[in-house]
């Protein structure tokens, strides 16, 4: 049996997605199994669907993005929902609104989704608790990012048929990432191992405490992985100097050729993006179709957004539809 088929069955015992943390394997699966469903639906020419007609999804920004809002519009769009997006620049946030004044207010508009991504660690989880509809974290400061490592698991494991004794390198700034950081709950979970590599400065001291081997040389933590994942210098969460210069810092860390070599023959290159070309990443390497999986990705993004906007709003679905078939059994009776 392939993996995606019966999906219709599939039931996500969670009400939101504020992290891969307490997720179990199963809850995984679940998504990942469904969003292979969804990559092959994406590839039709007729991507849109009715699954979630009626329903309304609000995506919330308080910071930059472009993949991720634009993928949760589109993944909302090709469900059927009615899609809005809201950023902090030409709106009551800037007035001096609080975040839960205005998840009070968005909640009184009934949505049944809020995407939200914030910079600051906990908000999207104490948002919440403020709303009745569904919420899904979309990148919480430095805390988690569940929808990229969900992303990235699904193009490992659609390239490499498993995810589980494969051996991943997550490379760069650790410190200031919420993508590391849900990479690495989550390729624990599913048995990886998992190595961290970066200068001292930028890989945070107790790291190692999540199930981890941590490396601060690129030759020595890249030997025989099965995954190259490299990480964006994220100069806007920085105060002071983390490194002395960025050519300094792409000698050392940016991942070449020549660092690659030490990898598996096969390794799988990734980046989340935005991607900073010479930086942390040679162009090269980056635009090398035959290593790199970063436009796949990208495309796995939306998928996997679809699958957990449809389980997330499932249980609440299929409770109407219930009702619906109730009340007309009722009125024949
Ligand atoms: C990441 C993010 O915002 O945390 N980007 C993304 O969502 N694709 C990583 C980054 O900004 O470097």
């Amino acid at each position: 049996m392939s993996r995606a088929e019966n999906t219709a069955d599939f039931l996500f015992p969670h009400q939101h997605l504020l992290g891969i943390e307490g997720l179990k394997e199963s809850d995984i699966n679940c998504i990942l199994d469904l969003a292979d469903h969804y990559v092959e639906h994406n590839r039709k020419t007729n991507k849109k669907t009715d699954i979630l007609t009626g329903l309304t999804q609000i995506n919330l920004f308080y910071e930059n993005s472009t993949r991720t809002r634009m993928s949760f519009e589109l993944a909302g769009k090709r469900l059927g929902a009615d899609v809005i997006n809201m950023s902090s620049s030409g709106s009551s946030i800037k007035k001096g609104e609080t975040l839960l004044d205005t998840a009070s207010t968005l909640n009184a508009m009934q949505p049944d989704l809020l995407v939200v991504r914030h910079g600051n660690s906990g908000a999207v989880k104490l948002l919440s608790r403020k709303v009745n509809c569904a919420v899904l974290n979309a990148g919480d400061g430095k805390h988690e990012h569940p929808t990229q490592a969900l992303l990235d698991a699904l193009t490992i494991r659609r390239r490499k048929g498993r995810i589980a004794r494969l051996t991943v390198a997550i490379c760069g700034d650790v410190l200031h990432s919420r993508v590391a950081r849900s990479n690495i709950h989550l390729l624990n979970i599913m048995g990886a191992r998992v190595r961290v590599i970066g200068p001292s400065t930028l890989v945070p001291s107790n790291i190692a405490e999540l199930g981890v081997e941590v490396y601060h040389d690129m030759r020595e933590g890249l030997k025989d992985c099965d995954i190259v994942m490299m990480l964006r210098l994220q100069t806007e969460r920085m105060q002071g100097g983390y490194f002395p210069s960025v050519s300094e810092y792409f000698t050392l860390y940016g991942l070449d050729y020549d660092k690659l070599s030490v990898a598996k023959e096969d390794a799988m290159v990734m980046h989340p993006g935005p991607m900073n070309r010479g930086v942390e990443i040679d162009a090269a390497v980056a635009d090398d179709l035959t290593r790199s999986a970063i436009q796949e990705q990208v495309e796995m993004g939306v998928a996997v957004r679809m699958a957990c906007l449809d389980l997330l709003t499932r249980k609440k679905r299929n409770l109407e539809k219930e009702q619906i078939k109730e009340r007309i059994k009722e009125g024949r009776s």
